[in-house]
């Protein structure tokens, strides 16, 4: 069991203390803090802890602190990750890691010389649907993974330091793109290292420093190229998809929008929530059955506190986060330059010098195999390139 203290009163710290103490669960909120009192009032009558604060360093350092999970606006992360390494508390810190990457290596490294446990509360890495599809890619079942997209938009964020750019860090692509960067890693490969990034970005609907609306591309050492695609100005709710393209299959996932579950409504009754980022209560719904699992956030803290048991690195640990923000700086470097922009990755920890893969399969000792084919009447066909001139050729089987 771990004695959990939430920095963070808000809509992240909710969904942490409802998967938390969520069913039967084991862990407890034991402390909460919020900047105000009255939050921290609230959240703590709430989810029934026992101690709150309104300081953060007291909140840290009180003997019912064991795990300390950060829920904290994007510009506060690192000073609450300093506060637990001085007072040696095992840290989990909810997305992004940082603002940049210059944020997130100070915060990785602070926590690997203190000794302390530190994971990164990445849930969209440990939804049911990307477990299991992580563990096809994994077994080769779609084979040599060549592209993988994931997508997240949503009318935009709910609190105004989300649409503060020196609060926030950036717009969009540091709010969603961290999630859907981290989802195309672990897919591609994490220890594939990322070499550049393409992306266009644009304040296209709301009145801000940041972006409202972004599209990139990262390629990968070892030929794949992972896109992202996020948007805070998406109508309709929160449409969060991934796709994966391998040379022997291919994966579709949709983890909010049209899982399954349709409601159709008048408007009757209490209405109310319905599902997060959903912009209606009447009309067609789309609720989602188990919002925190769905999500990922139970199987998030279920891994996080196994290996902190055990001993082990969890799934998602500082050093990821590191890379996706060293990623997201590239990308905001590209959206300005509109070109290739390296990823700088001083401390890489992966495989160096991979290279694509070949493309000639061969198909006998004169051709390399491209394609073949049954046609609507039955016929077969193969379609080959001579080794010796390059030329195409099919060959036909008449049924
Ligand atoms: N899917 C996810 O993993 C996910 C979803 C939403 C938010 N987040 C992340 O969680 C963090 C918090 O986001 P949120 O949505 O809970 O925000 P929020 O505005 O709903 O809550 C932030 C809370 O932080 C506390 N706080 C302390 N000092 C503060 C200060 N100076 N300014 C503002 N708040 C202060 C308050 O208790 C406040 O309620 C962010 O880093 C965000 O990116 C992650």
């Amino acid at each position: 069991m771990a004695q959990v203290c939430i920095l963070g009163g808000g809509f992240i710290g909710r969904f942490y203390a409802d998967s938390l103490h969520g069913q039967r669960g084991r862990d407890r909120v034991s402390v909460v803090y919020a900047r105000r009192e009255e939050t921290a009032i609230r959240f703590a009558s709430d989810y029934a802890v026992p101690h709150y604060f309104t300081d953060m360093e007291e909140a840290i350092k009180s003997s019912a602190t064991e795990v300390v999970v950060i829920a904290l606006p994007n510009n506060l992360h690192e000073t609450a990750v300093d506060l637990c390494v001085k007072h040696k508390k095992a840290v989990l810190c909810t997305k992004p890691l940082g603002r940049n990457a210059e944020e997130a290596l100070r915060m990785t490294k602070a926590c690997e010389e203190a000794g302390i446990f530190a994971g990164y509360l990445e849930d969209l890495c440990y939804t049911p649907k990307f477990m299991k599809s992580l563990t096809s890619v994994k077994n080769g079942a779609i084979g040599r993974i060549l592209w993988a997209k994931s997508r997240e938009t949503h009318p935009g964020p709910h609190s105004d330091w989300f649409w503060d750019i020196d609060k926030a860090g950036g717009g969009a692509v540091l709010d969603l793109g961290c999630h859907c960067i981290e989802i195309a890693r672990n897919f591609i490969g994490k220890d594939v290292k990322p070499v550049e990034v393409m992306c266009w970005a644009d304040t296209q609907v709301k009145p801000i420093d940041a972006e409202d609306h972004a599209i990139g591309l990262v390629k990968y050492e070892n030929g794949a190229i992972g896109q992202f695609e996020v948007s805070w100005t998406f109508r309709g709710g929160m449409d969060l998809r991934d796709e994966v393209m391998g040379t022997e299959g291919t994966i579709w996932i949709n983890s909010f929008l049209r899982t399954g579950f349709e409601m159709f409504t008048s408007g009757a009754g209490e209405g109310g929530y319905v599902a997060e980022k959903a912009e209606s209560s009447s009309g067609w719904q789309f609720p989602v059955g188990d919002e925190a699992h769905e999500l990922g956030y139970t199987n998030m803290f279920t891994d996080m506190f196994n290996a902190l048991e055990q001993g082990k690195e969890p799934n998602e640990t500082f050093y990821d986060g590191y890379v996706v923000n060293a990623i997201i700086d590239a990308a905001y470097k590209s959206a300005k330059t509109k070109l290739w922009e390296p990823v700088q990755l001083p401390d890489w920890r992966g495989q160096v010098g991979l290279e694509k893969p070949s493309v000639y399969n061969e198909y006998d000792v004169d051709h390399w195999f491209i394609k073949d084919e049954i046609l609507p009447n039955g016929d077969k066909k193969v379609i080959l390139k001579k080794k010796a001139t390059g030329e195409i050729i099919e060959l036909e089987t008449w049924k």
